[in-house]
């Protein structure tokens, strides 16, 4: 019995978004890698970690801005070393997107984080997609995997990255097809990159970028004309360019946008002003994903009923978001038009919340 009127309203809307077929678009493998295995992979590979315990590591998590999140999370992937650290992650994610109704993912990881460590590539190619296609053959979960360069380092650490990992890309043809830019944006422009994504696209990769999280909307035309992306991830900053705005809504350019990733970090300061739901209802292709679920406090279901309450988005809008998610997503056309039909059924059944 729920405790409260709100509470059982509260379930409700849960159990409602929970059984609409959805697709994340935005997460980094590195960003689900909560406390707990943390502490139980350093203890495994003998690595010392500056926190007594699980509630001390989890207490830092006050961030600021993306820096301050991003020099924790650096530091927290120094305890993945091997194939099954790799591994466990990926299955441990899979596992909890599942339970959310996530039903694909599409997934980036930053082999320079790990290559830099000393960590060979093969290595962590192998362990994601261990775990990936463990979850396709065994529970019908399909994935995608996207390659992303830190943009803090330079154009040609990514050139680097890249002939690194081409060997492997007949290995892991089923999982790897597409190349993606993270980290700090700031002072970090999408020309820097430009060559290498020029590269990219003659090899046939699918591309996408981070990009107006909190860098400025220009950041977001550029990875438009200069990177050529399909998607904007983050792109919240597009608001500040109605021309911008108008050619996201006509072209249909999908944003992978994170709402508790975005009230952390402090691009808004209560999810109550976050401009996700006006840019929905001005025609733009939103998708709701969680970007580091393990550092932001919560997956995709809670990025959905946290935005749903806080911008009183309806039971249509919440079946648009998840409708979104599965067009923009770089799965085969037929297979979104079956998701869709079953996305279709789910809410033609569902009571509304
Ligand atoms: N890497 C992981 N999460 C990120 C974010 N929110 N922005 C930029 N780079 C990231
Ligand atoms: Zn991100």
């Amino acid at each position: 019995m729920p405790a409260s009127p709100s509470a059982a309203s509260a379930d409700a809307l849960a159990e409602f978004v929970r059984r609409l077929p959805k697709a994340e678009l935005h997460l980094h493998i590195e960003g689900t890698l909560e406390p707990e295995l943390i502490f139980r992979l350093a203890r495994r590979n003998h690595v010392a970690l500056p926190y007594d315990s699980v509630e001390s590591l989890r207490a830092a998590y006050a961030f600021t801005n993306l820096q301050s999140f991003l020099d924790l999370y650096y530091a927290g992937a120094g305890v993945l070393l091997t194939e099954q650290d790799f591994h466990d992650l990926t299955a441990a994610y899979v596992q909890r997107a599942r339970a959310d109704g996530v039903v694909h993912a599409e997934i980036m990881f930053d082999p320079q984080t790990h290559t830099a460590r000393g960590v060979a590539i093969e290595t962590v190619f192998a362990g994601i997609a261990g775990a990936l296609r463990e979850a396709r053959d065994r529970h019908g979960f399909t994935s995608c995997l996207l390659m992303s360069f830190l943009r803090h380092l330079s154009e040609q650490d990514a050139f680097e990255t890249l002939e690194a990992a081409l060997p492997l890309r007949k290995q892991y043809a089923d999982l790897w097809i597409g190349i993606g830019l993270d980290s700090a944006e700031r002072g970090n422009p999408p020309e820097k990159f430009a060559r290498v994504f020029a590269r990219c696209r003659e090899l046939g990769f699918r591309l996408v970028a981070h990009a107006g999280e909190e860098g400025p909307a220009a950041y977001v035309g550029d990875a438009l004309d200069l990177l050529h992306v399909e998607r904007i991830d983050h792109g919240v900053h597009s608001e500040e360019d109605p021309a911008l705005m108008r050619r996201l809504a006509s072209q249909r350019i999908p944003l992978t946008v994170c709402p508790l990733s975005n009230l952390k970090l402090r691009v808004v300061d209560d999810l109550s002003r976050h401009n996700l739901a006006r840019m929905l209802r001005a025609g733009v292709n939103v998708t709701l994903n969680s970007d580091d679920p393990a550092y932001f406090g919560g997956y995709v279901l809670d990025n959905y009923v946290a935005s749903a309450r806080a911008l009183s988005l309806s039971p249509v809008e919440i079946g648009q978001l998840a409708a979104n998610s599965l067009a923009a997503s770089f799965l085969p056309d037929a297979d979104k038009a079956r998701l869709a039909r079953d996305l279709a059924s789910v809410l033609a059944q569902c009571p509304a919340p």
